[in-house]
């Protein structure tokens, strides 16, 4: 192994591939969406996730005025989705124009296509650097049955859907089946 002090951690990929998601918010006049690799869950209960936004984002101001947020997962198929919403601000265009999408309980917007949604209730916020990690409680969860296999455990578990993993410098991949072993 060799060692070395300096690196640059927003090129390091890596420590890739991580999940791409999407999370939506509404603050009552205006709707937002950012794609996020950086996000992540925080306790089993109460069901608590997080997401890390940086502050120059549109989305961290309305999210922080919303005090509510969805994070939504996709198939491998909607990567180009997933990259045009985090490749533009809704600083410059309305996103969902270009959007279907319905309002949650929660008043989050939910787009279309996703085969898991995380409604989330904030929680707190913290600054770390030049991020803020933002966790709110899990309200309601959306799924698609067609992907997701619901268990009589009251799990949810990956079906025929294909994760969306992104990999750094545009491109993304998904889960080879052919490596998945089974050890319990
Ligand atoms: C695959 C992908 C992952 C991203 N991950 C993050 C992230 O974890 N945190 C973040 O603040 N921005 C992230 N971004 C950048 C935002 O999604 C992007 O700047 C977006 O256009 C912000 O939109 P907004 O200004 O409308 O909020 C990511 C972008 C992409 C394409």
């Amino acid at each position: 192994m060799e060692q070395k002090r300096v690196f640059n951690f927003r090129r390091l990929y890596a420590s890739y591939p991580r999940s791409a998601v999407v999370a939506t918010s509404y603050d009552g006049t205006y709707k937002s969406a950012l794609s996020l690799v950086w996000h992540t869950p925080l306790s089993f209960s109460p069901p608590v996730y997080a997401i890390s936004v940086a502050p120059k984002r549109f989305s961290h101001d309305v999210i922080l005025k919303a005090l509510t947020f969805a994070v939504h997962f996709f198939p491998y198929e909607k990567a180009e989705l997933v990259e045009w919403i985090g490749s533009r601000s809704g600083r410059d265009i309305d996103k969902f124009a270009h959007l279907p999408h319905f309002m949650s309980p929660l008043e989050n917007p939910i787009i279309e296509g996703a085969y898991l949604v995380l409604d989330c209730q904030y929680l707190d916020h913290r600054l770390v650097g030049d991020h803020t990690l933002i966790w709110g409680e899990i309200k309601h969860i959306y799924y698609d049955p067609q992907l997701v296999i619901e268990g009589e455990d009251g799990g949810f578990e990956l079906g025929k859907v294909r994760p969306l993993l992104y990999v750094g410098k545009g491109k993304y991949a998904s889960l080879d089946p052919s490596s998945l072993i089974t050890l319990r």
